[in-house]
């Protein structure tokens, strides 16, 4: 498949991987309402054009937490991501590194933390879950600080797992998994040789490293169900700054209430996301819910955003909106599962290019420039 343009990764992920990993990554929770709005209602928002204006020496760096962004992106926390290419992590991290912006690790990842920090020169970015098992949190938040990490990224929206139907149907989940996804590797010979056998070991590196005995993909589904904690509160969060004193980053935030709650924590940062339609269905896309979250909290903080990103335009909106920084999900997660690392520094060339047609056409030389009025009102 010839790639040409962001978009065209997601057909391309599809034929490289079993559709059990597939569906995992593309789908949302329940009926994907949420998932589709945070597409459509980003795309719906216009760009306001302006021209003759020199933009001869546009720049796309910006600066977070003390630390150079080549352009305002991170790739974002994902679970999984050496299943769907081999030692994923590393891969998407080098690429991150050669491409000037930072990667972030998550809890739930396959390689661990001291495979994926010794291969790059850039520190990394950690999210970290709230768990009942409060020993692994303080391990593994020793662990992070031991490999360089920088920044953490707390992920509060997911005090319950939502429901994906998707992954009933698709054989991650439901009856008779185990032997759909054998079967579905087979007809995918390429990913089966790839990541299936050359890619192993396949378990969540962070929590084996813990438990000190290897925790498979089969365990994943059962050990997020239990271990997630629907009573995580503020309070928890004052418990971490005791074990982390760098940059911490609140991920998941939806409401204009809850950033200002941030605000008051002290949180350095915050990620206006619906963790990409996965959680609760029927929520506010993060392009309709940034601007008010902007107006309460923007200069007390930094707003990062994700959840429907699949553009550099796409990034331009949501900087227009309020936002400091982006993150990207599906769109990087796609581009590593057709092509690796090549793939994901493809995509942020791409994102690049298409970042500084819509700055030159919209009169922004520098990331500071974009604001509301780089849009136009309709309706
Ligand atoms: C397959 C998959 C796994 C994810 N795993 C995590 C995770 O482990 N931790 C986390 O904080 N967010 C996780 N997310 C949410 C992403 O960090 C991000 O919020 C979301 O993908 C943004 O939406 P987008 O994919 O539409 O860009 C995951 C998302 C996907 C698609």
């Amino acid at each position: 498949m010839i790639i040409s343009a962001s978009t065209d990764y997601r057909a391309a992920a599809k034929a490289k991987l079993p559709p059990f990993l597939f569906h995992y990554i593309d789908g949302g929770s329940y009926n994907e309402h949420t998932l589709k709005r945070n597409t459509e209602d980003l795309s719906d928002i216009a760009l306001r054009q302006r021209v003759l204006k020199n933009m001869a020496d546009l720049s796309l760096e910006t600066e977070l937490f003390g630390e150079k962004l080549a352009m305002p992106i991170a790739l974002a926390p994902v679970g999984l991501t050496g299943m769907y290419a081999r030692r994923g992590e590393v891969q998407a991290a080098k690429a991150a590194e050669n491409k000037g912006i930072p990667f972030t690790m998550s809890t739930v990842s396959v390689c661990p933390i001291e495979e994926v920090a010794p291969a790059i020169n850039r520190p990394m970015w950690f999210q970290l879950y709230v768990l009942k098992d409060r020993g692994f949190m303080r391990n593994v938040l020793k662990r992070a600080k031991a490999a360089g990490v920088t920044t953490l990224v707390f992920t509060v929206d997911m005090p319950v797992p939502g429901a994906r139907y998707r992954d009933m149907r698709s054989g991650m989940s439901g009856p008779n998994a185990a032997m759909r996804r054998v079967f579905q590797s087979m007809r995918h010979p390429s990913w089966a040789l790839d990541v299936g056998v050359l890619g192993k070991p396949h378990d969540l590196g962070n929590i084996s490293t813990y438990r000190g005995e290897p925790t498979k993909l089969e365990d994943y589904i059962g050990w997020l169900g239990t271990n997630f904690d629907p009573s995580i509160s503020w309070k928890d969060l004052e418990w971490i700054r005791d074990f982390w004193d760098g940059p911490m980053v609140i991920k998941g935030i939806l409401d204009t209430e809850d950033a200002k709650d941030a605000v008051r924590f002290g949180a350095d940062g915050i990620v206006v996301s619906n963790h990409g339609g996965r959680q609760l269905d029927g929520v506010l896309s993060t392009a309709r819910a940034l601007p008010d979250i902007a107006d309460a909290v923007k200069g007390d903080l930094k707003i990062m955003v994700d959840s429907g990103i699949r553009t550099g335009l796409d990034v331009v909106r949501m900087l227009a909106l309020g936002a400091d920084c982006t993150l990207l999900g599906r769109s990087f997660i796609y581009a590593l599962a057709a092509q690796g690392q090549a793939g994901v520094e493809n995509l942020l060339d791409l994102y690049n290019k298409e970042m500084r047609v819509a700055m030159t056409l919209t009169g922004a030389k520098t990331i500071a420039d974009l604001n509301h009025e780089s849009l136009v009102k309709i309706g």
